[in-house]
């Protein structure tokens, strides 16, 4: 859950910035805003509540259907989710892993969190090309080569890595939406990151870690002032 930046993005923030432990996984209805209102505006964008509550996370749901929601971006209800959530990379992660989450989503503690709808969007973000994903450069032979394949699982099939660390190039706004990610420059970097870059913004800088702990340095840090103004 922490390699893949679940709870960071499903868990609110109290006013101090630091997660309600309280209300693990229970979602944040503040998340981000993202250009997807009539005529473009501003919405926000909360994070599903995933805790097994019946009503308001997804205690109702069937394990395909939760993963089919955090594997390719569909919910409960056949409409695509936004990609500020990283389906598009969880989506080449093993069946066994998959699997591994639901029944840890099955097993915290429910917590009632009602987290509003936004606007209806035309179809989920392709998948990233798992066959896109740079191989590691180390012969067969040298001794880290086990580990640098599995650390490629791990930051690229798996982890949230591929996604901050990747330029973003935008949402899923149409009836056939371009790749979320860059895929010639996977792990290159990017100016801002995450749903950022795809023209979000958070609602408050401090309800979020993933958009307060954005690049600060010369590289990042002009994109993100203007992501922000
Ligand atoms: C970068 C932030 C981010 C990360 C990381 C993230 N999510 Fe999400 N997730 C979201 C957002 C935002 C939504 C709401 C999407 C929408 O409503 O269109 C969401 C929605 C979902 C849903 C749909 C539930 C519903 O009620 O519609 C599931 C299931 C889910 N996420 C599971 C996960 C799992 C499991 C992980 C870790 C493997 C994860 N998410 C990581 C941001 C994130
Ligand atoms: C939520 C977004 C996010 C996720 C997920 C994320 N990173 Fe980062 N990472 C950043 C940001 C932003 C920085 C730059 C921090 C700074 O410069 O202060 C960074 C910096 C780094 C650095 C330091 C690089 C340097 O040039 O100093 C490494 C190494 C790194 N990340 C590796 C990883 C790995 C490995 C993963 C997956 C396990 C990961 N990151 C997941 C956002 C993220």
């Amino acid at each position: 859950m922490h390699l893949l930046a679940c709870t960071d993005c499903h868990t609110p923030r109290k006013a101090d910035g630091s997660p309600d432990t309280t209300k693990l996984l229970a979602g944040s209805a503040t998340f981000a805003m993202a250009p997807i209102g009539p005529d473009g505006g501003l919405v926000p964008i909360g994070t599903s509540n995933l805790t097994p509550d019946p009503t308001t996370g997804v205690g109702n749901w069937t394990d395909a259907q939760i993963k089919t929601a955090f594997l390719d971006g569909v919910d409960d209800q056949g409409k695509p989710l936004i990609s500020i959530m990283p389906y598009f990379a969880f989506h080449n992660m093993r069946a066994s892993d998959a699997d591994a989450i639901v029944a840890f989503l099955r097993s915290i503690p429910a917590v009632s969190n009602p987290i509003p709808e936004h606007p209806d969007l035309l179809a989920p973000a392709p998948p990233i090309s798992a066959a896109a994903i740079p191989n590691t450069t180390l012969a067969s032979t040298d001794p880290n080569y086990a580990s640098a394949v599995r650390g490629r699982y791990l930051a690229g099939q798996t982890g949230a890595c591929i996604e901050c660390h990747t330029k973003h190039l935008g949402l899923n706004l149409g009836a056939s939406p371009g790749p979320a990610l860059d895929a010639t420059k996977f792990f290159a970097g990017a100016r801002s990151s995450s749903a950022i870059s795809s023209g979000c913004r958070p609602c408050s800088p401090r309800r979020s870690s993933l958009r307060t702990s954005l690049p600060t340095r010369p590289r990042g840090s002009s994109g993100l002032r203007r992501a922000l103004s």
